[in-house]
C-alpha cells in the first residue's frame, strides 16, 4: 500500500472523490494515510474526519513565511512515512525544497487544459474568467506531478469540458470540477500506487495494468 496524504485548504471536494473512490475500490494499493489542511477552518477536515482518515493542521497563518511553512509540512510528511502527496485545492506554492523531497512523489489537479491558463495567478475562479475572456471553446483539468515551476510538471491525465454559450466563470468551475477534476484526480492516484506512471523527461507513459493471477 502506498502511504498517501491529501493536501488542502479549503472545501475539499477534490478529496471526497478520492474517498469516495477509495470506499468503491477504485483507487488500488493506495493507503490514505493522512489529510494535511493550511486552515484549521476547511471543511475538507470535516470531510477527512466523517471517513476516519487522520487529519492535521498546518496553519499558514502561524509562519512568518513560505519557507517555514513549507518546511512544516515536509516534516509532518515524513513523521508519517509519507509517499505520495497528493495536492487536492491547496491554495499555496511551496517552496523548491518540498519539490525536491518529494521528486516525482507529487501529484496536482488543475482546472484547465495546461498548457492553456495556467502558471502564476491562475488558480480557482480566475482560471475559469480567462478561459472564458479568451473565448475558447474546450477546457477541462490536467493531473500532473509537481516540478518547481507551478503547473509546468509531466501531464499524467486530462479531460477535456465543453464551453456553454451561457457560462460564467461559477458556472464553468462546476461542470470542470464534477466532469473532470473528481475523475481524473483518483484515476492519476491509482495509476501512481499501481505502479503504472513512468516519466520519461516531460511525458508520463501509462503502462499497462498488470495481469492478477
Ligand atoms: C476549485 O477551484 C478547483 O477548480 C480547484 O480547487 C478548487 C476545489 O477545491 N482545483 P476543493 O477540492 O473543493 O477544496
Amino acid at each position: 500500500m502506498v502511504k498517501t496524504a491529501v493536501l488542502v485548504s479549503g472545501g475539499g471536494t477534490n478529496l471526497q472523490a478520492i474517498l469516495d473512490a477509495m470506499l468503491f475500490g477504485e483507487i488500488k494499493n493506495c493507503e490514505i494515510t493522512a489529510v494535511i489542511s493550511s486552515s484549521p477552518e476547511a471543511y475538507a477536515l470535516t470531510r477527512a474526519k466523517n471517513a476516519g482518515v487522520p487529519a492535521y493542521v498546518v496553519d499558514i497563518k502561524s509562519f512568518p513565511n513560505r519557507r517555514f511553512f513549507t518546511d512544516a509540512i515536509i516534516d509532518k510528511l515524513r513523521d508519517l512515512d509519507i509517499e505520495l502527496v497528493v495536492m487536492a485545492g491547496f491554495k499555496y506554492i511551496l517552496t523548491s525544497r518540498f519539490t525536491s523531497v518529494f521528486d516525482s512523489r507529487i501529484i496536482n489537479i488543475h482546472p484547465s487544459l495546461i498548457p492553456a491558463f495556467c502558471g502564476e495567478g491562475y488558480y480557482d475562479i480566475h482560471v475559469h474568467e480567462k478561459a472564458l475572456e479568451y473565448g475558447v471553446k474546450l477546457t477541462g483539468a490536467t493531473a500532473h506531478f509537481v516540478t518547481r515551476e507551478p503547473d509546468a510538471g509531466p501531464i499524467i491525465l486530462q479531460k477535456a469540458v465543453e464551453v456553454r454559450e451561457d457560462d460564467t466563470p461559477e458556472t464553468l468551475q462546476k461542470r470542470v470540477m464534477e466532469e473532470a477534476e473528481w475523475k481524473i484526480l483518483p484515476r492519476a492516484v491509482s495509476l501512481f500506487c499501481e505502479g503504472r506512471l513512468k516519466i520519461e523527461g516531460r511525458v508520463v507513459r501509462i503502462l499497462p495494468e498488470k495481469l492478477s493471477k
